[in-house]
């Protein structure tokens, strides 16, 4: 009798290689429902705003004519609630009847007709975490196979509802579903976020081979504890995440909730200059249809967004806490430039912070340009030793797009020691 070796079903499963959907070069970004609409599926009393075709057609639309799509904006993406209760006859997926009457794939067809890509949600475990039918692992195959008959461009499998040996199990398991269907499908794994974000248990480098990105932490609120949190959780443990984010699979802080309730300007600002600095997928989670002018501004901002999509897809780190509350950032960008950011958790009021290039360990022998990404006007030269003072606002950010004027220096040397060697091929130590 043949009994297969483990290392033999490794093999023909291709267990430890490669995703290789060739997808998400860039950090993706798009919208995507779930922190501003959640699980509201009362079309009765709140037709406008439940989860419907509808929703998702006005963000298309919205996206489409209001200048978000030639930035990047490209993903409308579906979170959980948009099924029926029960699976069909043949064991598959259907959208609930009288939400999405048109059903999914006539959905992805307006999608696609708008110059945009369509995401969609299911849950690895018996239900969602709303209570919809899970992908238990006997329904991956068809799932993946149901969701390429869609012309569904990306899946997030979320996790709630398995245990940890299952999730060990399916997540790979779709990727190779997902493959097999010779559709290209963005993968999104919420595997990390259940078992804690951090190694031993949390494999990143396997992650990298099988997801293209991955929530590694908590669902985001709308408020600026929630976001708070969230930063002190990725820069806390940036040793542990940073090296494992690159083109094609991302460490995911979750979305932007710029343009909702509980962000001040100062604090919209600090999410989306900080979420670039982690080139982090920017999925916004807001009401493009009565987004402020001001919320807008941000989010559209076409240097962070240049920042955020940096070929190199470096992830940036906090290389500075002082004791009196100001934090420095730093993200090396593609042309030897960086981008630095100057964060604020005081309380009081604007702080005048002054310091220069070579107190931030800048080493090399060229003269700077620094632009300030939010007040568009100010280029300040500089030399390592120029002292400058940026002004930062109480929970607000100076965000800066340094490049060398003459590039006399082998690009970053300087931040070896914030970015240590990844390995032979890294393009950016070379
Ligand atoms: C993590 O995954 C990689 C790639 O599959 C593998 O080579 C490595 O041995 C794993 N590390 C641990 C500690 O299991
Ligand atoms: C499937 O994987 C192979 C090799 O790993 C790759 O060449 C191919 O492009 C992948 N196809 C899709 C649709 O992701
Ligand atoms: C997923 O795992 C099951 C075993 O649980 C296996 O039968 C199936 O072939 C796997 N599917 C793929 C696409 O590898």
């Amino acid at each position: 009798m043949f009994l297969p070796s483990l290392s033999f079903l490794l093999a023909i499963f291709g267990f430890g290689c490669c995703l290789d959907n060739g997808l998400m070069n860039r950090p993706p970004m798009g919208w995507l429902a779930w922190e501003r609409f959640r699980c509201n599926i009362d079309c009765k009393k709140d037709p406008k705003n439940c989860i419907s075709e509808r929703l998702f057609m006005d963000m298309a639309d919205r996206l489409a004519h209001d200048g978000w799509k030639e930035l990047g904006y490209n993903y409308v993406n579906i979170d959980d609630c948009w099924m029926a209760k029960r699976r069909d006859a043949s064991g598959r997926l259907v959208p609930d009847p009288e939400r999405f009457p048109n059903g999914i794939k006539a959905l992805a067809d307006y999608i696609h007709y708008k110059g945009l890509k369509l995401g969609i949600y299911s849950d690895l475990g018996v239900y969602t975490c709303g209570g919809y039918p899970g992908t238990t692992l006997d329904k991956i195959e068809i799932d993946a196979k149901t969701f390429a008959e869609w012309e569904v461009d990306m899946l997030k499998l979320d996790g709630c509802y398995s245990s940890s040996a299952e999730k060990a199990q399916g997540y790979p398991n779709m990727t190779i579903a997902l493959n097999a269907t010779g559709r290209p499908i963005a993968y999104s794994c919420s595997w990390p976020a259940y078992e804690g974000g951090l190694p031993p248990k949390v494999n990143y480098t396997f992650l990298g081979d099988i997801c293209n990105l991955w929530r590694n932490y908590d669902d985001i609120q709308d408020s600026w504890d929630s976001v708070l949190e969230i930063i002190d959780w990725f820069f806390g443990n940036q040793d542990n995440l940073q090296p494992f984010a690159g083109p094609g699979k991302w460490n995911d802080p979750d979305m932007l909730i710029v343009g909702d309730f509980s962000l001040s300007r100062e604090e919209s600002k600090s999410q989306m200059a900080l979420w670039a600095i982690l080139a982090a997928p920017l999925f916004m989670s807001n009401d493009l249809r009565t987004i402020s002018k001001q919320a807008k501004e941000i989010l559209q901002n076409e240097m962070l967004i240049k920042i955020n999509q940096d070929p190199l897809g470096i992830q940036g780190r906090r290389i500075l806490k002082e004791k009196f509350h100001i934090e420095v950032y730093l993200r090396p960008l593609s042309n030897s430039a960086t981008a630095l950011a100057f964060f604020s958790r005081r309380t009081d009021m604007p702080y005048h912070y002054t310091t220069s290039l070579k107190k931030l360990n800048y080493t090399g022998n060229s003269a700077y340009e620094a632009h300030d990404v939010y007040n568009k006007k100010t280029v300040h030269v500089l030399k390592l030793e120029t002292n400058f003072t940026v002004t930062v606002n109480p929970s607000g950010i100076v965000m800066w797009y340094v490049s060398p004027i003459k590039d006399l220096d082998p690009p970053h040397k300087d931040f070896q020691a914030y970015y240590p060697k990844r390995g032979e091929t890294d393009p950016y130590f070379l």
